[in-house]
């Protein structure tokens, strides 16, 4: 062999480790999911699987309580949900979840040492109440998805005081001004969607607000029934996430031919379907609301609380903690919450600032009576009778001109009345023209139908 030839040689089988060094070892292992042909496949690798398995374990259950005994509201002073258990099943659980939440700091993380327990003085404890709270309702009112498997602290905590997985409101990241600096909430290869150049956000509008998750017209002809480019791939980027959160394809839940078509898709897409639902409700009814406790540190850029997402419970796995029930050894933690969910109050001290409220298509409907991102608004306001909110209005791209602008007036004034019905004088709410109409974002994007309201 010349020289050069022995050269290319080289070059070839150094080049050829290279590629072959990209490839997983072993070979993925793989399992047909729908009829043959149709490409429905899972795969997985072995390697990897082993530790995933290892890091998904639940820990061994406490010994069960004694049966009996007095129920625990006879005994101790300021229960609001474990009040239906014993007095050693309070116990119990009161040492499974500092082993759940704050194996570290022990009892103190929650009742502040030296002090009665009964007193709600730590911000932990009156978290961990509605934590209790949100626990029983996801597994007495969402079993079309959790089933009897439920969740327990754990679920979520496993060892830590704040989950591993959880979001805020995603601003982006800091862009020159102007047309060149725009991402339009994208563009910006974010780990959560799994490094695609899709829409960063897609939890904001899909798991906090209930915007529509459709792609596919269900009309032939071009009517209002549209779906904008834009709406496609906030929809892609949420369902890149909850395939990497539970470790799946696109076909563990779809067959391909049809995204949209339910009767070919597999009974695990109906499952997320409530998965979804469930994550809407836990976000809008217990986490949102606490941000106002919880400290500064926690909050996201725009002020917003730790919220969930499918990462939260499942953290690369179909099913959390691979199916394993440790429900049925804490029986603290189902059943029916006995009081009216408590309203959390929120101490003096309030950080949240600013709150973003999402319309439909065309309308200028605030959705609900007061919507959870405002409530801290009040709050804020309530407690610094100088503090002044600005409401500005906005609009999407397509559409009328000038019907827009009214729209996106209607919407900002719409706003102002659900504050002036929360009990807030309306001279203290403006009304405040966006600095930039920002027409910017093409089609009909969920994102652009809102009102942003900031309190100074
Ligand atoms: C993650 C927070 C947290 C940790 C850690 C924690 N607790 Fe609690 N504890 C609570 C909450 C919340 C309540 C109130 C439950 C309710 O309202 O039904 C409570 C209530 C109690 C009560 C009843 C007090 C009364 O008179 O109303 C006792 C006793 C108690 N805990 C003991 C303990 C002990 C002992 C430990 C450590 C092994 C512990 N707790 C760890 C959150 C916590
Ligand atoms: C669906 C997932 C989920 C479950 C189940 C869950 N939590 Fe949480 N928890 C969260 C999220 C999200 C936060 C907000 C994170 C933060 O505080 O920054 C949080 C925060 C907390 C905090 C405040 C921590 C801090 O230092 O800010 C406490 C205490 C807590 N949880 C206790 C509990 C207890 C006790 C249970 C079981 C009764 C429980 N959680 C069940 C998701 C969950
Ligand atoms: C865990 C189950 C699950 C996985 C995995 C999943 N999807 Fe979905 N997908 C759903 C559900 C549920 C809906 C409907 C949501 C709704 O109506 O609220 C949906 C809706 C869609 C739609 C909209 C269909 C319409 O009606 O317009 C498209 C497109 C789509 N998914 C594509 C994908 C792609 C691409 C992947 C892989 C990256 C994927 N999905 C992974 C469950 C899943
Ligand atoms: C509060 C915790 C929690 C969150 C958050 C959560 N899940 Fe689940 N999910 C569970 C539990 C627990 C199960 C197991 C139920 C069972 O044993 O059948 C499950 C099961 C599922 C299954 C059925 C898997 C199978 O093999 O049958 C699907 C699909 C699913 N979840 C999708 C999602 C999606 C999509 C999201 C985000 C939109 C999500 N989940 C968020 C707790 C959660």
């Amino acid at each position: 062999m010349s020289p050069r030839r022995q050269g290319w040689v080289t070059a070839a089988v150094v080049l050829l480790a290279v590629l072959v060094s990209g490839c997983e070892r072993p070979p993925p292992e793989s399992v047909q999911r729908g009829y043959r042909g149709l490409g429905m496949v899972e795969f997985w690798n072995p390697r990897t699987l082993a530790t995933q398995v290892s890091a998904n374990q639940a820990p061994e259950a406490l010994p069960p309580a004694p049966a009996g005994g007095p129920p625990a509201s006879a005994v101790f002073k300021n229960l609001k949900v474990l009040g239906d258990v014993s007095v050693t099943e309070l116990t119990r659980t009161m040492v499974a979840m500092t082993a759940w939440v704050a194996p570290q700091q022990g009892c103190a993380y929650c009742h502040a040492a030296g002090e009665d327990m009964a007193a709600d003085t730590l911000y932990t404890k009156v978290v961990a109440r509605r934590m209790l709270q949100m626990t029983r309702h996801i597994n007495t009112n969402w079993k079309d998805h959790v089933s009897t498997t439920g969740v327990t602290c754990y679920t979520c905590h496993r060892g830590n005081p704040v989950p591993a997985e959880t979001w805020t409101v995603n601003p982006g990241p800091v862009t020159a001004q102007g047309m060149a600096g725009n991402r339009a909430g994208q563009n910006a290869p974010a780990p959560q969607v799994g490094l695609a150049s899709l829409p960063f956000d897609p939890f904001t509008p899909f798991l906090d607000q209930r915007n529509e998750i459709r792609v596919v017209s269900t009309s032939a002809l071009p009517t209002d029934d549209h779906k904008s480019i834009k709406q496609t791939e906030w929809t892609y980027a949420l369902m890149m996430h909850m395939s990497q959160s539970l470790g799946v394809n696109c076909t563990f839940c779809h067959n391909t031919r049809s995204f949209a078509a339910w009767d070919a898709s597999t009974p695990q897409r109906a499952t997320a379907w409530y998965a979804i639902r469930t994550v809407r409700d836990i976000n809008t009814e217990y986490l949102n609301p606490l941000a106002s406790i919880l400290p500064a540190s926690r909050h996201g850029p725009l002020g917003d609380g730790p919220k969930a997402n499918c990462a939260t419970c499942h953290q690369g796995v179909y099913k959390p903690l691979f199916g394993a029930n440790m429900l049925k050894d804490y029986p603290a933690l189902s059943g029916v919450v006995m009081t009216p969910a408590a309203p959390v109050t929120p101490p003096p001290q309030v950080s949240a600032n600013f709150a973003i409220i999402y319309f439909a298509v065309a309308s200028s409907d605030v959705p609900g009576e007061l919507p959870s991102a405002l409530v801290p608004i009040v709050t804020a306001l309530k407690n610094n009778a100088r503090a002044t909110a600005s409401i500005s209005g906005y609009h999407s791209a397509t559409g009328d001109p000038t019907q827009n602008s009214d729209l996106a007036k209607n919407r900002a004034t719409a706003v102002q009345a659900t504050l002036v019905a929360a009990g807030l004088p309306s001279n203290r709410l403006i009304l405040l023209k966006p600095m930039s109409a920002e027409a910017n974002l093409a089609g009909e994007d969920p994102m652009a139908r809102r009102v942003e309201i900031s309190v100074k």
